[in-house]
């Protein structure tokens, strides 16, 4: 094969995500929770999957991101493992398990690399977790960053609008980004900032960077998958963009079912043994 041609069914890996950066190919990253989503997603081809803890949300039914826990996190991404043979998987750190302590937030990792069989993790924040994301790179375990609208600090900012609109914010963004790249972060998120500052961070950093309404100049696109499937109907911001009505196809399918179980029309004779 020659150096130039693009086999799509290699494991995608931390060095290779950085790879397709180099060349201007996109990446696409989806979120998923579980071992069917998780096949699915795969065999259609996604690069990257994350075990977001937005599980909290669209699978816990929490209103934030703060109460899922550390197990729950393992639980989640240990599914997903089993149902994934090319895309890279990436678990959230759950909020309380890295913020403020490195030992633990190195203990948090490590529990997550060895149950789940992930292969990275992500965590929200830049300067002021620096300490806990050394030292969990300092044990072999890929990070990814996440910065802008950061959902564990939504009771900080009070609000889920845009980040870093104003000039000091969006400096200590491009401040951030460039320190996740200095210490070693294999990529990073943007989620909500403005289009202009996220292509410019895109630009001024050689890691990847994978937006969440950041607008097309970064190097790739995540959407939790519930929302782009139309499963999460109550969700709409500009940013997301409906490739089904999945739960529509659900609804109809199961008011079907209802009605065929009261008529007694299922089951049939060659439905019945
Ligand atoms: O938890 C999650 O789904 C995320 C994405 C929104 C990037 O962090």
């Amino acid at each position: 094969m020659s150096t130039n041609t693009v086999d799509n069914s290699r494991k995608v890996t931390t060095r290779r995500l950085s790879e397709m950066k180099h060349r201007g190919e996109k990446i696409s990253m989806l979120t998923a929770y579980d071992y069917s989503s998780a096949k699915i997603l795969d065999q259609a081809g996604i690069d990257v999957i994350l075990v977001g803890d937005s599980a909290s949300n669209v699978m816990a039914g929490n209103m934030t991101t703060l109460p899922i826990t550390l197990d729950q996190m393992i639980y989640h991404g240990k599914s997903v493992m089993k149902g994934v043979n090319r895309a890279l998987v990436i678990v959230d750190l759950p909020f309380g398990s890295y913020q403020g302590n490195s030992k633990e937030a190195l203990a948090s990792a490590i529990r997550i690399m060895k149950e789940s069989h992930a292969e990275a993790v992500k965590m929200e924040g830049g300067s002021e977790i620096r300490e806990s994301i050394e030292r969990i790179l300092s044990a072999g375990i890929p990070v990814m960053g996440h910065l802008g609208l950061t959902p564990q600090s939504i009771n900080k900012f009070g609000t889920y609008a845009v980040r870093a609109r104003e000039e000091a914010e969006a400096a200590k963004l491009i401040e951030d980004a460039k320190m996740l790249e200095e210490i070693g972060c294999f990529g990073m998120v943007l989620e909500k900032v403005p289009a202009a500052l996220a292509e410019k961070v895109a630009k001024e950093v050689s890691i990847p960077v994978i937006g969440i309404g950041a607008g097309g100049g970064v190097d790739g696109q995540v959407l939790v998958m519930h929302d782009m499937l139309g499963i999460n109907q109550g969700f709409s911001p500009r940013f997301l963009r409906r490739y089904a009505d999945v739960a529509d196809v659900m609804s109809n399918a199961v008011s079907r079912y209802i009605e065929d179980v009261k008529s007694g029309d299922f089951p049939n004779e060659s439905e019945s043994y």
